[in-house]
Protein backbone atom coordinates (compact mmCIF):
# COMPACT_ATOMS: atom_id res chain seq x y z
CA UNK A 1 0.00 0.00 0.00
CA UNK A 2 1.12 3.19 -1.20
CA UNK A 3 0.05 6.36 0.83
CA UNK A 4 0.89 10.35 0.02
CA UNK A 5 0.22 12.85 2.13
CA UNK A 6 0.09 15.85 0.13
CA UNK A 7 0.76 19.43 1.60
CA UNK A 8 0.73 18.95 5.57
CA UNK A 9 2.59 20.73 8.23
CA UNK A 10 5.08 18.35 9.57
CA UNK A 11 6.94 17.78 12.90
CA UNK A 12 10.31 16.87 11.36
CA UNK A 13 13.31 15.91 13.63
CA UNK A 14 16.09 18.72 13.72
CA UNK A 15 19.10 20.45 15.51
CA UNK A 16 16.77 21.59 18.44
CA UNK A 17 15.13 18.32 18.35
CA UNK A 18 12.09 19.02 16.30
CA UNK A 19 10.22 21.79 13.72
CA UNK A 20 7.96 22.26 11.94
CA UNK A 21 7.95 22.29 8.16
CA UNK A 22 5.33 21.98 4.87
CA UNK A 23 6.00 18.54 3.66
CA UNK A 24 4.73 15.76 1.15
CA UNK A 25 4.98 12.47 3.12
CA UNK A 26 5.10 9.36 0.94
CA UNK A 27 4.65 5.69 2.60
CA UNK A 28 5.57 2.71 0.99
CA UNK A 29 4.31 0.06 2.61
CA UNK A 30 5.45 0.27 6.69
CA UNK A 31 7.99 2.79 6.17
CA UNK A 32 8.00 6.44 5.46
CA UNK A 33 9.46 6.68 1.79
CA UNK A 34 10.19 10.39 1.76
CA UNK A 35 8.92 13.76 2.60
CA UNK A 36 9.30 15.96 -0.44
CA UNK A 37 6.80 13.14 -2.67
CA UNK A 38 9.64 11.81 -4.54
CA UNK A 39 8.40 8.37 -5.30
CA UNK A 40 4.74 9.38 -5.28
CA UNK A 41 3.65 7.59 -8.54
CA UNK A 42 1.25 5.02 -8.61
CA UNK A 43 -0.12 5.69 -5.13
CA UNK A 44 -3.24 3.53 -3.44
CA UNK A 45 -4.33 6.80 -1.75
CA UNK A 46 -4.01 10.55 -1.77
CA UNK A 47 -4.80 12.03 1.88
CA UNK A 48 -5.11 16.03 1.45
CA UNK A 49 -3.15 17.29 4.96
CA UNK A 50 -4.39 21.24 4.37
CA UNK A 51 -5.16 22.23 7.62
CA UNK A 52 -3.55 19.22 9.74
CA UNK A 53 -0.67 19.14 11.22
CA UNK A 54 1.75 15.44 11.37
CA UNK A 55 3.08 14.13 14.12
CA UNK A 56 4.81 10.96 14.61
CA UNK A 57 2.81 8.43 16.44
CA UNK A 58 2.94 8.62 20.21
CA UNK A 59 4.44 5.85 22.18
CA UNK A 60 2.77 5.05 25.52
CA UNK A 61 5.93 3.67 27.30
CA UNK A 62 4.16 2.07 30.41
CA UNK A 63 0.43 1.28 30.72
CA UNK A 64 -1.02 -2.42 31.46
CA UNK A 65 -4.11 -1.65 28.99
CA UNK A 66 -5.95 -4.80 30.04
CA UNK A 67 -6.76 -2.51 33.31
CA UNK A 68 -8.84 -0.39 31.24
CA UNK A 69 -11.60 -2.05 32.70
CA UNK A 70 -10.97 -0.88 35.97
CA UNK A 71 -11.11 2.53 35.36
CA UNK A 72 -12.67 4.81 38.06
CA UNK A 73 -13.47 1.49 40.37
CA UNK A 74 -10.69 2.40 42.72
CA UNK A 75 -10.41 5.77 43.17
CA UNK A 76 -8.96 8.16 46.38
CA UNK A 77 -7.84 5.09 47.96
CA UNK A 78 -4.25 5.06 49.48
CA UNK A 79 -1.66 3.42 47.32
CA UNK A 80 -1.31 -0.85 49.17
CA UNK A 81 -5.44 -0.17 50.05
CA UNK A 82 -5.73 1.04 46.36
CA UNK A 83 -3.43 -2.70 44.96
CA UNK A 84 -3.75 -5.11 47.69
CA UNK A 85 -7.60 -4.40 48.46
CA UNK A 86 -9.25 -3.40 45.26
CA UNK A 87 -7.57 -4.19 42.04
CA UNK A 88 -5.95 -7.33 43.15
CA UNK A 89 -9.66 -8.64 43.77
CA UNK A 90 -10.90 -7.67 40.86
CA UNK A 91 -8.15 -8.97 38.58
CA UNK A 92 -8.21 -12.53 40.31
CA UNK A 93 -11.55 -13.02 39.26
CA UNK A 94 -10.36 -12.29 35.53
CA UNK A 95 -11.40 -14.97 33.36
CA UNK A 96 -9.25 -15.83 29.85
CA UNK A 97 -10.61 -13.48 26.80
CA UNK A 98 -11.92 -10.98 29.36
CA UNK A 99 -8.89 -9.06 28.96
CA UNK A 100 -8.64 -8.83 25.18
CA UNK A 101 -11.88 -6.65 25.11
CA UNK A 102 -10.46 -4.38 27.99
CA UNK A 103 -7.09 -4.20 26.13
CA UNK A 104 -9.38 -3.79 22.92
CA UNK A 105 -10.98 -0.49 25.33
CA UNK A 106 -7.32 0.66 25.82
CA UNK A 107 -6.42 0.64 22.43
CA UNK A 108 -9.74 2.42 21.11
CA UNK A 109 -8.56 5.47 23.88
CA UNK A 110 -5.26 5.74 22.29
CA UNK A 111 -5.71 5.51 18.69
CA UNK A 112 -8.48 8.17 19.57
CA UNK A 113 -5.67 10.31 21.21
CA UNK A 114 -2.84 9.40 18.82
CA UNK A 115 -0.83 7.19 21.03
CA UNK A 116 0.59 4.14 18.05
CA UNK A 117 2.50 2.14 20.00
CA UNK A 118 2.70 1.41 23.41
CA UNK A 119 4.59 -1.03 26.26
CA UNK A 120 2.21 -3.02 28.59
CA UNK A 121 2.69 -4.91 31.65
CA UNK A 122 -0.18 -7.78 31.08
CA UNK A 123 -1.52 -10.72 33.23
CA UNK A 124 -3.54 -13.28 31.16
CA UNK A 125 -1.67 -15.03 28.71
CA UNK A 126 -2.76 -14.58 24.78
CA UNK A 127 -5.47 -11.94 25.72
CA UNK A 128 -3.04 -8.43 24.82
CA UNK A 129 -1.07 -10.36 21.83
CA UNK A 130 -4.02 -11.04 19.98
CA UNK A 131 -5.99 -7.79 20.97
CA UNK A 132 -2.72 -6.11 19.40
CA UNK A 133 -2.71 -8.27 16.40
CA UNK A 134 -6.27 -7.40 15.44
CA UNK A 135 -6.57 -3.84 16.03
CA UNK A 136 -3.16 -3.38 14.09
CA UNK A 137 -1.88 -0.93 17.00
CA UNK A 138 1.98 -1.53 17.33
CA UNK A 139 3.10 -2.67 20.83
CA UNK A 140 5.98 -4.63 23.01
CA UNK A 141 4.17 -6.49 25.46
CA UNK A 142 5.57 -8.55 28.64
CA UNK A 143 4.27 -10.65 31.12
CA UNK A 144 3.54 -9.79 34.46
CA UNK A 145 6.30 -11.73 36.61
CA UNK A 146 6.39 -12.30 40.73
CA UNK A 147 7.78 -14.92 42.70
CA UNK A 148 9.73 -15.04 45.96
CA UNK A 149 12.14 -17.64 45.34
CA UNK A 150 14.39 -18.63 41.84
CA UNK A 151 11.61 -22.17 42.00
CA UNK A 152 8.30 -20.34 43.02
CA UNK A 153 5.72 -22.44 41.57
CA UNK A 154 3.41 -19.55 40.84
CA UNK A 155 6.43 -17.42 39.37
CA UNK A 156 8.00 -20.36 36.95
CA UNK A 157 4.07 -20.52 35.78
CA UNK A 158 4.12 -16.91 34.81
CA UNK A 159 7.63 -17.49 32.70
CA UNK A 160 6.09 -20.63 30.88
CA UNK A 161 3.38 -18.62 29.75
CA UNK A 162 5.58 -15.77 28.82
CA UNK A 163 7.44 -18.16 26.72
CA UNK A 164 3.86 -19.51 25.49
CA UNK A 165 3.19 -16.10 23.75
CA UNK A 166 6.43 -15.53 22.22
CA UNK A 167 6.29 -18.85 21.04
CA UNK A 168 2.85 -18.22 19.87
CA UNK A 169 3.25 -14.90 18.16
CA UNK A 170 6.71 -13.75 18.11
CA UNK A 171 6.85 -12.75 14.12
CA UNK A 172 3.28 -12.32 13.81
CA UNK A 173 0.70 -9.20 13.47
CA UNK A 174 3.32 -8.09 10.44
CA UNK A 175 6.35 -7.22 12.98
CA UNK A 176 4.40 -5.05 15.42
CA UNK A 177 4.00 -7.22 17.98
CA UNK A 178 7.55 -7.46 20.24
CA UNK A 179 7.86 -8.76 23.70
CA UNK A 180 9.57 -8.26 26.64
CA UNK A 181 9.84 -10.00 30.19
CA UNK A 182 8.14 -7.98 33.32
CA UNK A 183 9.06 -9.02 36.80
CA UNK A 184 6.92 -6.65 38.50
CA UNK A 185 8.65 -4.83 41.73
CA UNK A 186 11.57 -4.80 43.95
CA UNK A 187 8.90 -5.75 46.46
CA UNK A 188 7.13 -8.79 44.34
CA UNK A 189 10.17 -10.44 43.32
CA UNK A 190 13.24 -11.62 45.19
CA UNK A 191 16.46 -11.44 44.01
CA UNK A 192 17.05 -15.07 43.10
CA UNK A 193 13.78 -14.65 41.19
CA UNK A 194 15.10 -11.66 39.61
CA UNK A 195 18.30 -13.23 38.42
CA UNK A 196 16.56 -16.46 36.94
CA UNK A 197 14.04 -14.57 35.13
CA UNK A 198 16.82 -12.25 34.10
CA UNK A 199 18.84 -15.86 32.60
CA UNK A 200 15.71 -16.63 30.83
CA UNK A 201 15.42 -12.96 29.39
CA UNK A 202 19.18 -13.60 27.54
CA UNK A 203 17.85 -16.88 26.48
CA UNK A 204 14.82 -15.52 24.58
CA UNK A 205 16.40 -12.41 23.60
CA UNK A 206 14.23 -10.29 25.11
CA UNK A 207 14.55 -7.07 27.13
CA UNK A 208 13.05 -6.11 30.56
CA UNK A 209 10.38 -3.82 31.61
CA UNK A 210 9.58 -3.31 35.45
CA UNK A 211 8.34 -1.14 38.34
CA UNK A 212 11.23 0.76 40.23
CA UNK A 213 11.39 3.10 43.11
CA UNK A 214 7.56 3.98 42.38
CA UNK A 215 6.34 5.08 46.41
CA UNK A 216 8.33 5.43 49.83
CA UNK A 217 6.85 2.39 50.69
CA UNK A 218 8.63 0.47 48.56
CA UNK A 219 12.09 2.28 49.12
CA UNK A 220 11.80 1.62 53.31
CA UNK A 221 10.78 -1.87 52.21
CA UNK A 222 13.50 -2.65 50.48
CA UNK A 223 16.06 -0.73 52.59
CA UNK A 224 14.57 -2.82 55.55
CA UNK A 225 15.32 -6.24 53.59
CA UNK A 226 18.02 -5.75 51.45
CA UNK A 227 19.79 -2.61 53.33
CA UNK A 228 19.83 -0.78 50.37
CA UNK A 229 17.71 0.75 47.62
CA UNK A 230 15.79 -1.24 45.44
CA UNK A 231 17.57 0.71 42.22
CA UNK A 232 20.81 -1.06 43.60
CA UNK A 233 18.99 -4.50 44.94
CA UNK A 234 17.69 -4.90 41.32
CA UNK A 235 21.58 -3.74 40.10
CA UNK A 236 22.71 -6.48 42.11
CA UNK A 237 20.38 -9.06 40.93
CA UNK A 238 22.25 -8.76 37.98
CA UNK A 239 18.84 -7.09 36.17
CA UNK A 240 20.29 -4.27 34.48
CA UNK A 241 22.74 -6.53 32.06
CA UNK A 242 19.81 -6.72 29.66
CA UNK A 243 18.11 -3.75 28.06
CA UNK A 244 15.74 -2.76 31.04
CA UNK A 245 12.59 -0.20 30.87
CA UNK A 246 11.87 1.16 34.21
CA UNK A 247 8.80 2.62 35.08
CA UNK A 248 8.45 5.29 38.22
CA UNK A 249 11.57 5.69 39.60
CA UNK A 250 10.06 8.43 42.23
CA UNK A 251 12.31 7.92 44.65
CA UNK A 252 16.05 7.92 43.55
CA UNK A 253 19.14 8.80 45.42
CA UNK A 254 21.85 10.74 43.06
CA UNK A 255 23.83 6.86 43.19
CA UNK A 256 20.82 5.44 42.23
CA UNK A 257 20.84 7.93 39.05
CA UNK A 258 24.31 7.33 38.39
CA UNK A 259 23.39 3.75 38.24
CA UNK A 260 20.60 4.03 35.92
CA UNK A 261 22.64 5.88 33.04
CA UNK A 262 25.19 3.31 33.47
CA UNK A 263 23.14 0.90 33.09
CA UNK A 264 21.73 2.38 30.64
CA UNK A 265 18.47 2.19 31.79
CA UNK A 266 15.22 3.73 30.44
CA UNK A 267 13.07 5.68 32.65
CA UNK A 268 9.52 5.94 32.21
CA UNK A 269 7.75 8.65 33.95
CA UNK A 270 3.83 8.21 34.92
CA UNK A 271 2.95 11.57 35.88
CA UNK A 272 -0.87 11.37 36.50
CA UNK A 273 -0.26 7.65 38.12
CA UNK A 274 2.41 8.99 40.65
CA UNK A 275 0.31 11.99 41.93
CA UNK A 276 -3.28 10.05 41.82
CA UNK A 277 -2.11 7.52 43.99
CA UNK A 278 0.06 9.87 46.18
CA UNK A 279 3.87 8.87 45.38
CA UNK A 280 5.34 12.32 43.95
CA UNK A 281 6.90 12.50 40.59
CA UNK A 282 10.00 11.36 39.03
CA UNK A 283 13.13 13.58 39.21
CA UNK A 284 13.05 14.23 35.47
CA UNK A 285 15.14 17.43 35.47
CA UNK A 286 17.70 15.90 37.24
CA UNK A 287 17.39 12.29 35.35
CA UNK A 288 17.89 14.35 32.03
CA UNK A 289 20.80 16.28 33.45
CA UNK A 290 22.30 13.54 34.23
CA UNK A 291 22.05 11.78 30.39
CA UNK A 292 19.03 9.35 31.26
CA UNK A 293 16.59 8.29 28.43
CA UNK A 294 13.47 9.35 29.55
CA UNK A 295 9.69 8.17 27.78
CA UNK A 296 6.58 8.63 29.00
CA UNK A 297 3.48 6.72 29.99
CA UNK A 298 0.13 6.71 31.11
CA UNK A 299 0.25 3.54 33.55
CA UNK A 300 -3.40 1.81 33.46
CA UNK A 301 -6.54 3.34 33.58
CA UNK A 302 -7.08 2.28 37.18
CA UNK A 303 -3.93 4.78 38.98
CA UNK A 304 -4.56 7.52 36.11
CA UNK A 305 -7.49 6.98 34.56
CA UNK A 306 -6.65 8.10 31.02
CA UNK A 307 -4.46 6.35 27.83
CA UNK A 308 -4.22 9.67 27.01
CA UNK A 309 -0.73 11.10 26.19
CA UNK A 310 -1.77 14.38 25.45
CA UNK A 311 -2.27 15.04 29.41
CA UNK A 312 1.25 12.83 30.37
CA UNK A 313 2.94 15.84 28.04
CA UNK A 314 0.79 18.71 29.56
CA UNK A 315 1.24 17.31 33.37
CA UNK A 316 5.41 16.70 32.67
CA UNK A 317 6.21 19.86 31.25
CA UNK A 318 4.00 21.76 34.69
CA UNK A 319 4.73 19.98 37.57
CA UNK A 320 8.62 20.38 37.47
CA UNK A 321 7.63 24.08 36.43
CA UNK A 322 5.32 24.14 39.62
CA UNK A 323 7.54 21.98 42.25
CA UNK A 324 10.89 23.84 41.02
CA UNK A 325 9.35 27.16 40.90
CA UNK A 326 11.23 27.59 37.79
CA UNK A 327 9.43 28.01 34.51
CA UNK A 328 11.83 26.39 32.46
CA UNK A 329 12.27 23.68 33.95
CA UNK A 330 11.15 20.37 31.40
CA UNK A 331 10.21 22.43 28.49
CA UNK A 332 7.48 21.51 25.74
CA UNK A 333 10.02 20.10 23.57
CA UNK A 334 11.19 17.74 26.19
CA UNK A 335 7.93 16.82 26.94
CA UNK A 336 7.04 16.22 23.42
CA UNK A 337 10.70 14.36 23.37
CA UNK A 338 10.16 11.77 25.94
CA UNK A 339 6.40 10.67 24.29
CA UNK A 340 7.82 9.99 21.03
CA UNK A 341 11.85 9.80 20.71
CA UNK A 342 12.04 9.07 24.52
CA UNK A 343 9.96 6.39 24.28
CA UNK A 344 11.81 4.61 20.69
CA UNK A 345 14.67 4.63 22.52
CA UNK A 346 13.31 2.74 25.65
CA UNK A 347 11.81 0.12 22.91
CA UNK A 348 14.68 0.18 20.29
CA UNK A 349 11.93 0.31 17.83
CA UNK A 350 12.60 2.62 14.32
CA UNK A 351 9.74 4.89 15.57
CA UNK A 352 9.35 8.34 17.04
CA UNK A 353 10.11 10.66 14.46
CA UNK A 354 8.43 11.33 10.69
CA UNK A 355 11.93 10.75 8.69
CA UNK A 356 12.78 8.69 5.65
CA UNK A 357 13.13 4.87 6.22
CA UNK A 358 11.21 4.99 9.80
CA UNK A 359 8.03 3.03 10.50
CA UNK A 360 4.85 4.52 9.74
CA UNK A 361 3.20 5.70 12.12
CA UNK A 362 1.79 9.04 11.11
CA UNK A 363 -0.78 10.94 13.30
CA UNK A 364 -3.12 14.02 11.78
CA UNK A 365 -4.28 16.06 14.22
CA UNK A 366 -6.96 19.03 13.06
CA UNK A 367 -6.10 22.34 12.81
CA UNK A 368 -9.29 23.64 12.70
CA UNK A 369 -10.05 23.06 16.48
CA UNK A 370 -10.15 26.32 18.33
CA UNK A 371 -7.27 25.59 21.10
CA UNK A 372 -4.55 24.95 18.28
CA UNK A 373 -5.41 28.47 17.24
CA UNK A 374 -3.65 30.76 16.47
CA UNK A 375 -0.83 28.87 14.80
CA UNK A 376 2.01 30.92 16.12
CA UNK A 377 3.97 28.19 17.27
CA UNK A 378 2.77 24.74 16.65
CA UNK A 379 5.19 22.46 18.77
CA UNK A 380 4.33 24.38 22.14
CA UNK A 381 0.35 23.59 21.23
CA UNK A 382 1.02 20.50 21.36
CA UNK A 383 2.20 19.83 24.77
CA UNK A 384 0.05 23.23 26.12
CA UNK A 385 -3.33 23.18 24.67
CA UNK A 386 -4.00 20.20 22.66
CA UNK A 387 -5.55 17.64 24.50
CA UNK A 388 -6.08 14.37 22.53
CA UNK A 389 -9.60 15.77 20.91
CA UNK A 390 -7.51 17.09 17.42
CA UNK A 391 -6.95 13.66 15.92
CA UNK A 392 -8.45 13.23 13.26
CA UNK A 393 -6.17 10.26 11.51
CA UNK A 394 -3.72 7.87 12.74
CA UNK A 395 -1.26 5.67 10.36
CA UNK A 396 0.20 2.83 12.13
CA UNK A 397 2.66 0.96 9.74
CA UNK A 398 1.43 2.08 6.63
CA UNK A 399 -2.35 1.52 7.49
CA UNK A 400 -4.96 3.79 7.88
CA UNK A 401 -6.52 2.97 11.42
CA UNK A 402 -8.62 5.81 12.37
CA UNK A 403 -9.91 7.54 9.26
CA UNK A 404 -11.63 10.88 9.85
CA UNK A 405 -12.15 9.97 13.38
CA UNK A 406 -14.00 6.64 12.58
CA UNK A 407 -12.04 3.04 13.79
CA UNK A 408 -11.19 0.90 10.88
CA UNK A 409 -10.05 -2.14 12.39
CA UNK A 410 -12.08 -2.13 16.24
CA UNK A 411 -16.11 -2.93 16.50
CA UNK A 412 -16.74 0.06 19.48
CA UNK A 413 -19.86 -0.27 20.28
CA UNK A 414 -19.07 -4.25 20.89
CA UNK A 415 -15.96 -3.56 22.70
CA UNK A 416 -18.23 -1.13 25.49
CA UNK A 417 -21.04 -4.14 25.29
CA UNK A 418 -18.38 -6.44 26.48
CA UNK A 419 -16.82 -4.86 29.10
CA UNK A 420 -19.73 -3.61 30.83
CA UNK A 421 -20.36 -7.43 30.74
CA UNK A 422 -17.61 -8.72 32.42
CA UNK A 423 -17.27 -5.90 34.87
CA UNK A 424 -20.50 -6.95 36.26
CA UNK A 425 -19.07 -10.15 37.28
CA UNK A 426 -15.84 -9.10 38.62
CA UNK A 427 -16.84 -5.68 40.12
CA UNK A 428 -16.19 -5.27 43.64
NI1 LIG B 1 2.36 0.11 36.12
Amino acid sequence: MKILIRNVQTVVPSADAFAVQKCDILIDGDRIASLDGTGATGCDRMIDGSGKLAIPGLVNAHTHAYMTLLRNSADDQPFHKWLFDRVMPMEERLRPGDCYWSTLLGICEMLRTGTTTFLDMYMIPDDTARAVADSGIRAVISRGLQGQTADDEGGLRRIREAKHDIETYGGTAEGRLGFMLAPHAPYTCAPEYLRYVTETAAQLGVGIHTHLSESRGEVETIREKYGCTPVEMMEKAGLFSRKTAAAHCVHLTKNDMRILREWNVSVLTNPASNLKLGNGFAPVPELLEAGVNVALGTDGAASNNALNMFHEMNLLALIHKGTHMDAVSVSSLEAFTAATRGGARALDLPIGEIAVGKKADVVLLDLSCPQMNPQTNLLSSLVYSANGSEVDTVIVNGRVLLDRRALMTIDEERVRYENRKIFERIGC
